[in-house]
């Protein structure tokens, strides 16, 4: 028997939550921005965190050997990744992990390459590593946006300092293949060029398509590192905790220079949620990806009657629809429509670099009945 689809609670309920997403907008506007989810927290996650404020369990971290082994045990039993949890190190959050690599690994001035349209704050994480912005756009083609090799290939002959992968890809849902991230991995080989490869989303992938960390890719564990958190798969953005992974020595001795004190930045409660998750959170996650691949089918639908000047290729990961709304307007025009005229807020397709004109990024980690307001009111605003 199929397992039910996760509850969100109503709308009003939802308006309480002190989060960005449900803070940032009036009370009129649908938020399907930030990439939080509206489903009710998973109960082991939920317990964890009950107990731990009982017990007043409210210090600093102690993530390992915890962290570690939750992360290994979940990775083998998911993905048949074989992780040491020696060689896991926690950080305070993805981001944080990745400057942080970037700070090692790039002197300043020296390029690193990222491949927009991308997760918004890659474009700041380099800088803020000291580190210059090298752009290699996705390739977009008729089977969707790829990774574009040839291109990756010319950058990398210039001797950047690393590439920043994001795998699977936001905003575009795209999960790279096991023969894509071969021939980077080559790339990586051959040029010396280190891959820093962001698998936030990596437990999110959905029916239809399988995940491969970067890791498991035979060559890369001399070339790379990657960076995990149950964050986003179980909704814990807040609660900051997530995993620097390494597989060889060369890239081991790199997480070995982490600052120290980053372990007291990590956050308690993310370190405890995370091991309820890694550990017992599971099931859960199963409904969860049952869920979104239904909403994802109602969302095509949806678009399909109510917004047909709009065209997406859905994700096959994440819980994000990256629209091209080039029909209504040049630049974040098709966003502010939808924002001015039918109040509702997403993401600005800009934000994701110049590749981002004229698209937004709709979040539908929500129940059928917002999703259905949100349509109902952005073709409404549409016409
Ligand atoms: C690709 C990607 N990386 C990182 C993050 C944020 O992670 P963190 O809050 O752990 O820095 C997100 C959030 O949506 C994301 O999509």
């Amino acid at each position: 028997m199929e397992a039910p689809e996760l509850p969100v609670d109503p709308l009003g309920v939802l308006r309480k939550r002190r989060s960005a997403k449900w803070q940032t907008y009036p009370a009129d506007v649908l938020p399907l921005t930030v990439a939080e989810m509206d489903f009710a927290l998973a109960e082991p996650v939920a317990h964890a965190l009950r107990e731990a404020v009982g017990r007043s369990d409210t210090g600093y971290a102690m993530a390992t050997p915890g962290l570690g082994r939750a992360l290994a045990g979940f990775a083998a039993s998911r993905w048949q990744w074989d992780i040491d949890p020696a060689s896991v190190t926690a950080v305070t959050d993805v981001g944080v992990g990745v400057v942080e690599l970037l700070r090692l690994l790039a002197r300043p001035g020296d390029a690193v390459v990222i491949s927009p349209p991308v997760y918004p704050p890659f474009f700041g994480w380099v800088p803020e590593a000291g580190a210059r912005l090298l752009e290699v756009p996705l390739a977009r083609g008729g089977a969707g946006w790829r990774l574009d090799l040839a291109a990756l290939e010319a950058a990398f002959a210039t001797h950047p300092a690393a590439y920043v992968l994001c795998n699977p890809h936001n905003p575009v849902g795209r999960v790279h293949t096991a023969g894509e991230l071969a021939a980077l991995v080559r790339l990586a080989q051959i040029y010396r060029v280190t891959l820093v490869s962001d698998e936030i989303h990596g437990p999110l992938v959905l029916p239809g398509a399988t995940f491969t960390p970067l890791l498991t890719v035979p060559g890369a564990a001399e070339v790379a590192v990657s960076v995990l958190s149950a964050s986003k798969a179980w909704n814990l953005a807040g609660l900051k905790c997530a995993a620097v992974v390494t597989a060889a020595p060369r890239m081991a001795a790199l997480a070995d220079r982490l600052p120290p004190d980053t372990r007291w930045r990590i956050g308690h409660f993310g370190v405890l949620a995370a091991v309820a998750a890694f550990t017992d959170g599971g099931p859960w996650l199963d409904r969860l990806l049952a869920t979104l691949d239904h909403r994802r089918a109602m969302l095509a639908d949806l678009l399909t009657q109510r917004l047909p000047m709009v065209t997406w290729r859905p994700p096959e990961a994440t819980f994000l629809a990256w629209l091209d709304c080039a029909a209504l307007g040049p630049d974040n025009q098709a966003r502010e429509l939808f924002l001015d005229r039918g109040h509702v807020a997403l993401e600005p397709g800009l934000n994701f670099g110049a590749a981002g004109r004229g698209h937004v990024r709709l979040n539908f980690a929500t129940s059928t009945d917002i999703l259905d307001q949100a349509t109902a009111r952005m073709a409404a605003a549409a016409t």
